[in-house]
């Protein structure tokens, strides 16, 4: 038998007295919601899911796990986009889900800040700080799911990044398990802290391959007192572009969100997600949502929104559009943006391109990208939609809907390249906001190869020498 099946005896049981009767999952049916992803994609396999709730008793799981050779799979929400939670198909590994590390430590709305643990679910992580009367801003489809630790290993981006940027702006100081079970206390509360290599920058982005973060400062911002919600058709993508550039030069400071949807996506939620409506009349080839926010009230955004939309209107570059008149009306606007992955999920397989442009070059990209894409595959549909104003395009790819889902999908990076070499040509990146994953670490060698995957790996050689943290993610296999 290969040593990577054999079995080590006692293990289980020293991770049980080391975390207690709740701490370890053995049990195949408590196993099965952490060996797959969400889109389905991937499977594998683990000896045990360990939860700890505690730093001390990640460090002692990571120590335990270094000595025995065991890989250790860090898990948040499970909601990457490219399988970056998933285990392999090997059998020496075990997930290390942070789901119990979900307290609030400590809240100052003095320095604006919040020191939370990194199983804390980001929809809690917002109304924790609503409670406080401030505003925690980084807001994503699978909030409700998705956690702290995962959306700052992923550098997780969403749709206020325009107004707010990443999870790594959001970020001041970590607490990390090192792959030797070491731990980097680094939860400072300070905006100026240069003190040597900012390391807490490297385990953000960093997909669980270099240690485990376990609690995070957070930035807060004041809460939002003014709101102003749009839905408009556009004519063009071209004419999306114009329209952010208005509400940009109008006031900057007040767009909160700038979301781009195609009429295929907004097609496929109105035909597959119950109670979504239209607040328009149907039939456009383009969506924009915009959101206006500000801190102060009788900011005049409602004044704002209607203003710019009416010059936009005149020059053509809006068609029509519905402005949100309460909280309801608010929400189911953004209903029919947030549904777009569930949405794309029911029309069968599709394929993501999470990619980004310069701002300028998004009107370009999605016309070529869906172009190419039609053409390598016919009857397809282009499903691009996503954050306009960062140059973040989810550049989707539905099956053409009498074709074999898996045949479809065996096709995966014959679409991938084809969009990614239009992607480079605008200078743009083969992986915006979700990350690399297991997805995309054949695709680093082309776009990071030479001396920045060098560095890189040496990186991962220097923390983690034995190669534990999440192997197969991030980077290619030397
Ligand atoms: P997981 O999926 O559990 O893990 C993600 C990665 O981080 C893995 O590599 C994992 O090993 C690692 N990891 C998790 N926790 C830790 C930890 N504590 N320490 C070290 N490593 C860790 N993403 C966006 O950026 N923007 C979007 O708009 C967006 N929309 C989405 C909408 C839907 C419907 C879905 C399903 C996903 C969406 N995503 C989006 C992708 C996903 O939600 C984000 O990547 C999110 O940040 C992942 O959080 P998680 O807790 O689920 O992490
Ligand atoms: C989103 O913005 O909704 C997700 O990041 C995109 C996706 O599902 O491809
Ligand atoms: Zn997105």
């Amino acid at each position: 038998m290969p040593d990577d099946l054999r079995p080590i005896p006692g293990l289980i049981e020293a991770f049980g007295s080391l975390l207690g009767p709740n701490g370890v999952l053995t049990d195949a049916a408590a196993l099965e919601p952490h060996l797959a992803d969400w889109r389905g994609l991937y499977r594998g396999q683990a000896m045990a899911v360990l939860r700890p709730s505690t730093t001390e008793e990640v460090s002692s799981c990571v120590k335990l796990c270094a000595r025995h050779g065991i890989a250790v799979i860090p898990q948040g929400g499970n909601t990457s986009m490219v399988g970056g939670a998933t285990p392999e198909a090997r059998d020496r590994q075990v997930v290390l889900s942070l789901a119990r590390m979900n307290r609030v430590r400590e809240i100052d709305v003095a320095d604006m800040t919040m020191t939370v643990e990194a199983g804390l679910i980001l929809t809690r992580a917002q109304q924790v700080a609503a409670e406080h009367g401030v505003l925690f801003p980084l807001s994503l489809g699978a909030e409700g799911s998705a956690m702290i630790g995962g959306v700052l290993s992923t550098n997780a981006g969403g749709n206020t990044t325009v107004r707010y940027g990443n999870a790594r702006e959001l970020m001041l100081g970590l607490e990390v398990v090192l792959p030797d079970g070491g731990v980097v206390n680094g939860l400072r509360r300070l905006r100026k802290d240069n003190t040597g290599y900012a390391l807490r920058h490297l385990f953000v982005g960093a997909e669980g391959t270099l240690g485990i973060i376990t609690a995070a400062v957070l930035r807060l911002f004041p809460a939002a007192r003014e709101t102003a919600t749009a839905l408009c058709a556009v004519p063009s993508e071209a004419a999306a572009l114009s329209l952010f550039r208005r509400f940009r030069t109008a006031d900057e400071g007040a767009v909160r969100a700038f979301e781009y949807m195609s009429g295929v996506g907004m097609g496929m939620v109105l035909a597959t997600i119950e109670g979504a409506t239209l607040p328009i009349a149907p039939g456009a080839d383009h969506f924009v949502l915009v959101d206006l926010s500000a801190s102060r009230e009788g900011a005049g955004l409602r004044a704002l929104m209607e203003q710019v939309l009416e010059a936009a209107m005149e020059a053509g570059e809006v068609e029509d559009a519905a402005l949100a008149e309460s909280e309801s009306q608010r929400l189911s606007i953004w209903r029919l943006r947030e549904e777009h992955p569930e949405a794309q999920k029911r029309a069968g397989a599709s394929v993501k391109n999470d990619v980004s442009v310069p701002v300028s070059a998004v009107p370009e990209l999605i016309r070529r990208a869906s172009d190419a894409c039609r053409a390598l595959i016919p009857g397809s549909r282009p499903v691009p939609f996503g954050h306009m104003g960062d140059g973040n395009i989810h550049m989707n790819l539905a099956q053409p809907p009498e074709m074999n889902a898996a045949d479809f999908l065996a096709r995966s990076h014959d679409i991938m390249d084809c969009v990614n070499d239009i992607v480079r040509d605008l200078g743009g990146s083969f992986s915006a906001e979700h990350g690399i994953g297991r997805l995309k670490t054949d695709m680093m060698e082309a776009w990071r190869g030479g001396a920045e995957l060098d560095a890189m790996r040496r990186i991962k050689a220097a923390l983690d020498p034995q190669g534990i943290m999440n192997p197969g993610k991030v980077l290619p296999d030397a």
